[in-house]
């Protein structure tokens, strides 16, 4: 199973993650980073740039996992211009070896092969960070997705434009549909790290690492995975049946294994 990392709050799963970010690109300078949005990410990207600072970062490449389909690559919430906001800028990351899916609705019927097709060609994700929806999606993978899926077009449910509808003026500027990495294409990353914050997540969080693996939950996909990490501060770890035991095994975790 994943293993469970309970902090105290988002600064030290960030702080936890960003080291372990550090300690990738150090050693490997062409490291490929998969690069979530939303909200739980942003402690991560706040706490590498001084992890990289003197570290050359020329090289290293980023997928993200999700856009939007029809909005506006210069609109302020599309995730081409929230990763060029919180992680290409600050990072100094080449913006050229930084990509997206590509949501514009011109050529949207091939967009989720063209982005596979980048991904296998950049030699596939070494750290995939995930963050996780309410409703146990990750990417924009929602409930019923296919384990076996790759990047392609979905829809929205209506819980995550509302989850998102902070983000835009009204629920209804939420766009109904978004492009993907597949729950598949996730898998294929080669170390997955997701992260939650807050009560809001304790249910999804104890479902996707304790409950059965199911596309009713997506990220429960995750429990297939050889070598997932899922950091949580106190109040996403509520629900957790085993906490006590996840604290007892990552207090006495041999530091030379890193996360
Ligand atoms: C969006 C993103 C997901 C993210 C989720 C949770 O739906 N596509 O990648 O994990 O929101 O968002 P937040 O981190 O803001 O709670």
């Amino acid at each position: 199973m994943a293993e469970i990392v309970i902090v105290a709050d988002a600064a030290a799963a960030g702080a936890v993650v960003a080291d372990e970010i550090a300690r990738l690109v150090r050693s490997q300078p062409d490291a490929v980073l998969g690069l979530a949005t939303g909200s739980t990410p942003v402690p991560v990207y706040a706490a590498l740039p001084s992890r990289l600072a003197g570290v050359d970062v020329s090289r290293v490449r980023g997928f993200a996992l999700d856009e939007y389909v029809g909005l506006d690559p210069d609109h302020p919430e599309s995730y081409r211009s929230v990763i060029t906001r919180e992680v290409v800028e600050p990072l100094g990351l080449d913006p050229e070896r930084v990509s997206v899916p590509d949501g514009s609705l011109n050529g949207i019927e091939h967009a989720g092969d063209d982005y596979e097709r980048a991904l296998v060609d950049a030699g596939g994700v070494d750290l995939q960070l995930l963050g996780i929806g309410t409703d146990g999606h990750i990417g924009f993978n929602e409930p019923g997705s296919s384990f076996a899926s790759l990047t392609r077009v979905k829809t929205l449910t209506r819980q995550t434009r509302e989850d998102n509808a902070r983000f835009f003026d009204s629920v209804e500027d939420v766009p109904r549909h978004c492009i993907t990495q597949g729950l598949g294409t996730i898998l294929r990353a080669r170390h997955l790290v997701l992260l939650a914050f807050g009560k809001g997540k304790a249910e999804a969080v104890a479902a996707a690492v304790e409950g059965p693996v199911t596309a009713s939950l997506p990220a429960s996909a995750i429990q297939l995975h050889p070598h997932a990490t899922v950091v949580v501060d106190e109040a996403a770890a509520s629900d957790l049946r085993f906490g006590d035991y996840y604290r007892y095994t990552f207090a006495n975790k041999p530091a030379w294994q890193g996360l």
